[in-house]
């Protein structure tokens, strides 16, 4: 279970969840017309070695019992990661045709955008997160040779803290319109640091600026109940997730930036995917809010 001061690396706690959404990246860019590639997430898994190198390959019978290869679990995740990568793809290049030359990655993982969207150069582009997380991104790519195409720039920090001095120490400028990106973090942090972080992020958006954050339903409460408890950790698909999240009840997005004057717009990620013919998620998977000032 969490505690307020966990920490982690790449392969660790909250931290393998960056791998493990990088190895759905590369599994579902792998799909016939595949709604979004990430070509860089398969470095990623490569580095990381043993299991997560073998789904890397492209022979998948090595990896046929992976619970990311599974028909139900991981036909639907691999659907709700390549609809989320799409829509966060499309909302940068959205706010670059708009002007917005900062972009602010909000616990960034292995999320690869600065240097695989054209879109992004000449931007510069902060990525928080924390610290071994970021080297490990930095390291694997520059061992790849692969150079950012933004001004990209890391800000180590907990997402749970004050974080925007960090930010500005690093050459943010609150005065100038930001897009905001927020993907797949909120469910790892509790209600109170999500409203926190919201508050942070409005108070330092310029008028022109932009959010787009993913939020994640709640599990039913049976469903959580019966994963965090089963004896060992493992024992039950996705019983080792269940215990990084906080699934309570929290404030919505797009809800929260109205209130705030924000204009501010849901989207549900089940309706994206059914619009692109997708297999739809067997678990109801969440929405995106995109919203700007
Ligand atoms: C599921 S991954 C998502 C990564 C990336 N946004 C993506 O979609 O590929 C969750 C990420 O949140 C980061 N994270 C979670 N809680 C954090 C915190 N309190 N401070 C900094 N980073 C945090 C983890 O280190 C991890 O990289």
């Amino acid at each position: 279970m969490r505690s307020d001061s966990d920490d982690w690396d790449v392969t660790t706690g909250v931290g393998s969840t960056a791998l493990f959404v990088a190895a759905a990246r590369t599994l579902a860019g792998q799909d016939d017309e595949p709604l979004a590639v990430d070509p860089l997430a398969g470095l990623f898994l490569r580095a990381a070695g043993g299991e997560w190198a073998l789904l890397a390959d492209p022979d998948p019978e090595l990896t046929r019992d992976h619970i990311l290869r599974s028909p139900d679990f991981g036909t639907s995740f691999r659907a709700h990661i390549a609809g989320r990568t799409r829509y966060f793809d499309d909302y940068l290049r959205t706010a670059r045709e708009a002007g917005v030359a900062q972009v602010v990655i909000l616990a960034a993982g292995l999320d690869a955008r600065a240097y695989r969207l054209a879109c992004l150069e000449g931007a510069v582009v902060y990525e928080l997160d924390r610290p071994q997380v970021l080297d490990f991104k930095r390291g694997t790519l520059a061992d790849a040779g692969i150079k950012p195409l933004a001004d990209r720039r890391e800000v180590a920090v907990d997402l749970r803290d004050e974080w925007l001095d960090a930010l500005r120490g690093n050459g943010f400028d609150p005065s100038a319109p930001t897009a905001w990106l927020v993907e797949g973090l909120l469910i790892y942090i509790t209600p109170d640091a999500q409203d926190q972080l919201f508050s942070t992020l409005d108070s330092a958006s310029a008028a022109g600026s932009r959010a787009a954050i993913e939020q994640m339903t709640p599990l039913p409460r049976e469903s959580y109940t019966e994963l965090t408890e089963s004896e060992q950790a493992g024992d039950e698909a996705g019983s080792d997730w269940a215990r990084l999240i906080y699934n309570e009840p929290r404030s919505d997005a797009a809800q929260w930036f109205s209130e705030r004057g924000w204009d501010a717009e849901r989207t549900e990620l089940a309706d994206c995917l059914r619009a692109a013919g997708r297999p739809l998620p067997v678990v109801e998977p969440g929405r995106g809010t995109s919203a700007h000032r």
